[in-house]
């Protein structure tokens, strides 16, 4: 069984204060087995975070570098993420795809980046409101997953976040059947690449928030949650946590 997740991306959000907000409510939190929260600050708050967090509250970065270093501007490599103590890297979130023209390559390179460097990649794929208005959903999951047939990912080590685009910050997120049908998809394709498909978490990521994470928690392939603007809050995200650790 995949464990359960809840991941808490932060993007261009949060200061110094709030890092020490979430300091304290780690203190607070018990160690679940087979439940990880996770906080992904943007990166010059990993450090604060790295010395501040207990260890009930795991860091992820919202983004690496493919290559191991060099002359690459602005960028940070999983080298570094991994000595700020990062244990997950989200990677190919549909805004690094739109404002950073990242393609499904550049998303395999980071992915097996992040695993070079021991960390698990959260990698996100989903469609756009014109993609699904157009039946194409399904064709572009799958071609979204394909980054994976080549066999080079550890399927051990992954995290596979489904965020339709058109939910994500929206208010609404996505109906329960349409995550259930999504992420049975997923799985099935997931299936064709790896034996132990069951094991890969599937989190579902677009406008999740208190009020609408129980279902969510309880619906078939869901493992956890990737979560925005419902991070940013200590209380809106120890909701969170405590809904999906409600299922174990
Ligand atoms: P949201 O963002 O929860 O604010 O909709 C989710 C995401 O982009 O990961």
């Amino acid at each position: 069984m995949a464990k359960k997740i809840v991941a808490g991306n932060w993007k261009m959000n949060g200061m110094s204060d709030d890092i020490q907000l979430f300091a304290d409510y780690s203190k607070s939190m018990n160690v679940v087995d087979q439940l990880d929260a996770v906080i992904c600050p943007p990166f010059p708050l990993l450090g604060q975070a790295r010395s501040s967090f207990h260890e009930s509250l795991l860091i992820g970065a919202q983004d690496c570098h493919h290559d191991v270093a060099g002359a690459y501007t602005g960028d940070i490599s999983a080298q570094l993420l991994q000595q700020m103590c990062c244990s997950y890297v989200v990677i190919g979130h549909s805004e690094r795809r739109q404002y950073h023209g990242e393609t499904n390559d550049m998303v395999r390179q980071k992915a097996l980046a992040a695993q070079n460097f021991g960390m698990t990649p959260m990698i996100c794929i989903g469609e756009n409101f014109d993609q699904r208005q157009a039946g194409e959903w399904q064709a572009t999951l799958q071609e979204q997953l394909n980054i994976l047939a080549d066999g080079k990912v550890d399927f051990a080590n992954l995290v596979v976040a489904y965020e339709p685009v058109w939910a994500i910050g929206s208010g609404a997120r996505a109906e329960n059947s349409d995550i259930i049908e999504a992420h049975a998809f997923i799985r099935s394709q997931l299936a064709q690449m790896t034996d132990n498909e069951g094991d890969i978490p599937l989190l579902y990521g677009g406008s999740v928030k208190p009020d609408n994470v129980a279902e969510l928690s309880r619906l078939a392939n869901v493992d956890g949650a990737l979560v925005g603007g419902a991070s940013l809050k200590v209380g809106d995200f120890s909701q969170l946590v405590e809904a999906f650790g409600a299922t174990l």
